[in-house]
């Protein structure tokens, strides 16, 4: 009930109408390269030379809760890491069945609030249980597309994707929508298995390293840098980007 109410008192804040299907066909059918020869876990589809992943089907939701992710992943202290601050606002794309965004929501209360994104209804339906389990009231579920996260512009503090970006169908346009969404100086934090590391295990096209995630998020037109990456976690890499001043805006 509160999650309802929280959502239509938020219904300002949504964007409707920022799927960027319509725009700029062909460069976009330039910008990915389909391969017949590929990694079978991955589609096919390469950009900027990377295979993309399968997205993770809803059957794979127990696998997100398991019991030993705390130890493999450490999750608290992923969510420590990030600093969060009472009054923030925070969207967590490709949320899945909410395994973060419970983790999140209790560090940016009493005034803000988490925004758990997924394409999946069956992650978000998910994701309002696991939360309601757990006595949290300010998360609020989104279904996005394959390309927008349906967000508002400039509205959210830190948007962060966990074990997500690898398997965007369209990072390229996700990311410009999401960069658009981005409060000046707000952070995209990016989970990811770190490819330099032949021992973490897991499959290959769910893996990035660090220099394939900076060029892809570094790109003119998001107007997102680098700040920094953060190593404590034993399998990902934490990487943070924060968003710069639009062009011509006052300092
Ligand atoms: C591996 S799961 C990770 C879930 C969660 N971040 C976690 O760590 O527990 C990836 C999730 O990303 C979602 N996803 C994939 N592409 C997406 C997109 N373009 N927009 C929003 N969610 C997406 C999938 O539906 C899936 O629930």
């Amino acid at each position: 009930m509160k999650i309802a109410i929280t959502v239509m008192l938020l219904f300002p804040l949504l964007q409707t109408d920022n799927d960027v299907s319509a725009q700029d066909t062909s460069v976009a059918s330039e910008r990915y390269e389909e391969r017949a020869d590929h990694d079978p876990n991955g589609i096919g589809k390469f950009y900027m030379g990377r295979e993309i992943a399968h997205v993770m089907g809803y059957l794979g939701a127990p696998w997100l809760e398991r019991d030993t992710r705390e130890e493999e992943e450490r999750l608290t202290l992923l969510v420590k890491s990030l600093k969060l601050k009472p009054g923030d606002i925070v969207a967590d794309i490709g949320a899945g069945s909410g395994v973060i965004s419970v983790l999140m929501a209790e560090q940016v209360l009493p005034n803000g609030y988490v925004i758990g994104v997924d394409v999946q209804d069956e992650m978000l339906l998910r994701l309002q249980d696991n939360a309601r389990q757990k006595g949290v009231t300010n998360i609020v579920p989104i279904k996005g597309s394959q390309k927008a996260p349906s967000l508002a512009p400039r509205s959210i503090d830190l948007a962060i994707m966990v074990d997500v970006y690898h398997e965007f169908e369209f990072p390229y346009e996700m990311m410009m929508e999401i960069s658009k969404a981005m409060k000046p100086g707000g952070r995209i934090v990016l989970v990811e298995y770190r490819m330099e590391d032949p021992t973490v295990p897991i499959k290959l096209v769910h893996k990035m390293s660090q220099k394939q995630a900076k060029a892809e998020v570094e790109q003119t037109g998001f107007n997102m840098e680098w700040t920094e990456t953060i190593d404590v976690l034993p399998r990902q890499h934490i990487l943070v980007f924060t968003k710069q001043n639009e062009p011509n805006s006052a300092p």
